[in-house]
């Protein structure tokens, strides 16, 4: 089985290119990969190009959406954590994830996917660990979601707790 091992800083001249030097994240080390021109990226840049992200979300059938409000909510989102498959001189995205918050006690997660070529690898837990090493550095310490129901266990072995104390999620929506 292939997962995830270590996350590293590291560059290279063809990884430099493929991602500009201002491109700031670490590397994530496969155990099992057995092609070493390919590296996965996790970055928290907002420099993502919204066709790529919307190409992303396409593949694992999400609604489409607005790319203006999607901006807007990139860029009022307190955490963005993008992970690139960097192969040659060539950079794609293959993950996403992003966090709103109040700056001080909570955070909560949204639009986590991985692209269907990458997962089963190890890949979204790795997304997840490094949103949560992430936010625990900005020294957030409750972290919450609202999981698809055919993804509970998904985050369920990632520590988070269904319904805590009886704590159910209620939505509003208009009519
Ligand atoms: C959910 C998603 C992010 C998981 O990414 P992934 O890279 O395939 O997941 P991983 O390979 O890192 O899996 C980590 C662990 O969770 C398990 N897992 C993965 N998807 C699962 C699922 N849907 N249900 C239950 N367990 C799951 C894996 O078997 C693995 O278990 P292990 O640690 O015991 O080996 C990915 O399937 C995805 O993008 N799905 C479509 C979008 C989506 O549903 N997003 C969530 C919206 S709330």
């Amino acid at each position: 089985m292939v997962f995830w091992k270590r996350l590293f800083s590291n560059s290279s001249d063809s990884v430099t290119s493929a991602l500009n030097s201002n491109f700031k994240g670490e590397f994530l080390d496969i155990e099992g990969e057995t092609n070493s021109q390919r590296r996965i990226f996790l970055s928290t840049e907002r420099d993502i190009n919204l066709y790529e992200l919307e190409e992303l979300c396409d593949a694992v059938g999400w609604a489409r959406r607005p790319l203006r409000k999607v901006k807007q909510a990139l860029n009022h989102s307190f955490l963005v954590v993008s992970m690139w498959e960097v192969e040659k001189n060539q950079r794609r995205l293959v993950g996403f994830a992003r966090a709103t918050s109040d700056h001080a006690f909570n955070a909560t997660v949204w639009d986590v996917v991985v692209h269907p070529s990458c997962q089963n690898k190890g890949l979204g837990k790795a997304l997840i660990k490094y949103m949560i090493h992430q936010l625990r550095n900005k020294d957030i310490s409750n972290i919450t979601l609202f999981a698809d129901p055919q993804v509970i266990d998904f985050y369920r072995r990632l520590g988070f707790v269904l319904d805590p104390e009886g704590i159910k999620g209620m939505f509003w929506y208009p009519n």
